[in-house]
């Protein structure tokens, strides 16, 4: 599997694929400022827990290099950083990549060396992640029947991590040892992130794929035709709880009710220890614009408010097992890591 070419650095920039264009056309953000890298995480041009956090670890090179002629390099570097990180609230692989790379910056003996050891560690952080990827693939796969029809929702592949993906990584090895028959993508509203790029990314692996409404998820689920669910998660806290895109919970609910599996893949980075469980999870609420038009229309009368949390926490009674790159684990407090 060729990994998904989400974001790459060049020589003094970060080049993103622009996400919010997908699958319509495929078009690169050349980010060379701490504006334009914050703006690509805020708006969704970059996303997906992993890619927000080494999208941010190259944001923080851009940093440096944006301040190095400061008398107060540290302290206006790590300031950009502040930037960085109020982006986005709920997935913590973005905290947990500012700070390694805050540690860095405040060790390192000059600006020069700052910048250097920046960059060699956003890129091992992106190749942690692909590595990460294709462990968890392989323990994923392990779990799966033969001939299976699996069910994921939002985004997990390859466009939301270095490359390879979580959830989807796991569905692109049960595809290479031939033991898959249909991936079904929920739609997932209202940024249709699963219509809009995870039928993307599987079309182009070559792997069979249906979306459905999200809504119709608990009625597939009781037809016995599903093995397995199998999404990733922005932030799991120490119990297990797992925060993920809108509409993961009541997917489990139902997965749990149909007598279903359900699998979050997720790398030992969006283990948050700052969270004993989900209530201390922060779910990050988007605007109305993103409910009130719908292709190109508006849909709601003017006046209405919304509610439109970003993300819910799924309970880990509800979870049958998260796949980590440490192996098979039922939460992040039963094992070393
Ligand atoms: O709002 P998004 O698109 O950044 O949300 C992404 C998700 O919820 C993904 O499922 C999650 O980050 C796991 S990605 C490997």
């Amino acid at each position: 599997m060729k990994p998904v070419p989400t974001l790459e650095w060049q020589i003094d920039r970060l080049k993103l694929l622009d996400q919010r264009l997908l699958p319509g056309e495929e078009v690169y953000l050349h980010c060379r400022t701490i504006g334009e890298v914050a703006s690509a995480i805020k708006t969704l041009a970059v996303r997906g827990a992993p890619a927000i956090g080494i999208a941010a670890a190259y944001g923080a090179v851009i940093a440096a290099l944006e301040t190095a002629g400061s008398s107060s390099f540290s302290e206006d570097c790590n300031r950009q950083f502040d930037i960085l990180a109020a982006t986005r609230p709920t997935a913590v692989n973005l905290f947990h990549c500012l700070d390694i790379q805050r540690k860095i910056l405040f060790s390192s003996p000059s600006r020069t060396e700052a910048i250097e050891r920046l960059l060699n560690s956003a890129h091992n952080l992106y190749e942690e992640d692909l590595e990460a990827s294709r462990t968890m693939g392989r323990f994923g796969a392990d779990l799966l029947p033969d001939n299976c029809t699996v069910l994921t929702h939002c985004n997990a592949g390859g466009l939301a991590t270095a490359g390879l993906g979580t959830a989807l990584a796991v569905i692109y090895e049960a595809h290479s040892r031939g033991l898959l028959s249909m991936v079904y993508a929920d739609e997932t509203r209202p940024l249709l992130q699963g219509a809009r790029l995870t039928s993307w990314e599987l079309k182009k692996a070559g792997i069979p794929v249906k979306v459905l409404p999200d809504s119709a998820a608990a009625s597939l689920l009781r037809t016995g035709s599903i093995d397995a669910v199998i999404t990733g998660a922005d932030r799991i806290a120490m119990n297990g709880d797992s925060a993920n895109k809108i509409g993961t919970y009541p997917l489990a609910l139902a997965a749990s009710e149909a007598g279903v599996p359900f699998y979050i893949v997720a790398p030992v980075s969006t283990f948050d220890p700052g969270s004993p469980d989900g209530t201390s999870i922060v779910i990050e609420e988007r605007g109305r614009e993103e409910l009130a038009g719908f292709g190109g229309r508006q849909i709601l009368p003017a006046g209405v408010e919304v509610y439109n949390p970003a993300f819910d926490v799924t309970p880990v009674k509800f979870i049958t097992s998260i796949i980590c790159e440490k192996g098979v684990i039922s939460s992040p407090d039963s094992i070393e890591w």
